[in-house]
């Protein structure tokens, strides 16, 4: 066994074979360990929104280093309250809970969902409705709100109370007066690029608000500026409860947030929930450096141009070209091959179902970068 097959045996293999060994990454490039370069369309599954090694992010986080990492929850910290001032100002939203990662903060919503309708006295609200489709995480609470049967298998028993009707519609007439909440996402990154119809998303919103059940939007994967607007519900008008984010907010450094109307959120009083690492000073930078590019209406701007450019490009690779700003699926004959394919050619894609590969660039990347891309994947 060689020293690197010796190295990759000692990890789980949750994973399956991967057999690109990245060593590097400079704004939309990343670089295998023969000095291969490869454009990043995948940006660490839609996370480096500011690309690779971006000099704002890395000073910011070389400073933070040298002053201060971690500290617990024991302590106040000035990053963590400036970040919450700055998601509070950007979302509309009342206050912030950090913990570390996508599932995490969907784990936190499931349990102030359950909380809030405890403390009102409706004790008989808890069930969670989520969509078909869906993918919140894999922790049990997220688990159990993430319908493909794969990801269930031998897991079970699921947290109880969790319920996904056949299709979107169905959703509606689920939701009633033994619902904690019922959580969406604007596009099903996961669930191949799709995205939900706006139809949907109002009716559930209204139903929600009429029954009393609280409504929560997962803006782990379409959040921070990744369909053109820094949160993906703000082009809809639509009014949730609760909010989740993680991914991009981090730009790389792992980050999660729950953001809630003042109502829902003083649900969680001291010692309900926590985390050790949650809102880290290092976490804490990195988010502010990625909110304050990111925020700039001329940077949102950018993210609708470049999208609308991405897609029409797609359109010559693929069918059924779908999405919101730089978060694009198409349809293919062989979503894996056409992945393997692309990644000899030097473009680094994922597929997401059997016949859809994502398109999630870093939020940097340019119409010379697609252009690139193009030429790469003709090849
Ligand atoms: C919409 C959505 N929610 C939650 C998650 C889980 O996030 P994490 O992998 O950070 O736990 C993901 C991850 O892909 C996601 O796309």
């Amino acid at each position: 066994m060689s020293v690197t097959e010796q190295a990759a045996s000692a990890l789980m293999n949750n994973y399956g074979e991967r057999t690109i060994s990245l060593v590097r990454g400079e704004g939309v490039y990343v670089y295998d360990d023969a000095g291969k370069q490869y454009l990043d369309f995948t940006a660490g599954i839609a996370v480096s929104a500011l690309g690779h090694a971006h000099p704002k992010l890395v000073a910011r986080l070389q400073e933070q280093v040298a002053t201060l990492i971690h500290c617990s929850n024991l302590y106040r910290t000035p990053w963590q309250e400036q970040l919450a001032l700055r998601l509070q100002a950007l979302s509309g939203m009342d206050r912030v809970f950090f913990c570390n990662s996508g599932t995490e903060a969907n784990e936190a919503a499931i349990k102030l969902a359950r909380r809030y309708a405890y403390r009102n006295g409706a004790e008989q609200r808890r069930e969670i409705v989520s969509l078909p489709k869906a993918f919140h995480g894999r922790t049990m609470g997220s688990l159990s709100i993430t319908p493909k049967p794969a990801y269930h298998e031998g897991y079970q028993p699921l947290i109880p109370g969790c319920v996904t009707p056949r299709d979107y519609h169905s959703a509606v007439e689920l939701i009633g007066e033994n619902t904690a909440a019922c959580i969406v996402e604007i596009v099903q990154g996961e669930g191949g690029v799709n995205v939900v119809p706006r139809s949907v998303l109002e009716e559930i919103n209204a139903r929600c608000k009429e029954t009393g059940a609280l409504f929560i939007i997962d803006e782990v994967q379409t959040g921070v500026g990744r369909c053109g607007s820094f949160l993906a519900y703000q082009q809809l008008g639509l009014k949730p409860d609760i909010v989740t984010m993680a991914k991009g907010l981090g730009g790389g450094v792992p980050i999660g947030a729950v953001l809630a109307s003042k109502e829902v959120a003083e649900a969680f009083t001291p010692g309900s929930h926590g985390t050790t690492f949650g809102g880290n000073p290092l976490a804490m930078a990195a988010g502010l450096t990625v909110t304050e590019v990111v925020s700039e209406p001329s940077f949102l701007e950018h993210v609708q141009d470049v999208g609308a450019y991405l897609r029409t490009a797609l359109e010559e690779f693929g069918r059924e070209v779908s999405g919101l700003g730089l978060m694009l699926g198409m349809t293919v004959e062989n979503a894996k091959a056409f992945v393997l394919n692309a990644a000899t050619n030097g473009v680094l894609l994922t597929a997401v179902a059997d016949t859809r590969v994502r398109l999630v660039p870093p939020l940097i990347v340019e119409k010379t970068h697609v252009d690139e891309m193009v030429r790469r994947l003709r090849s």
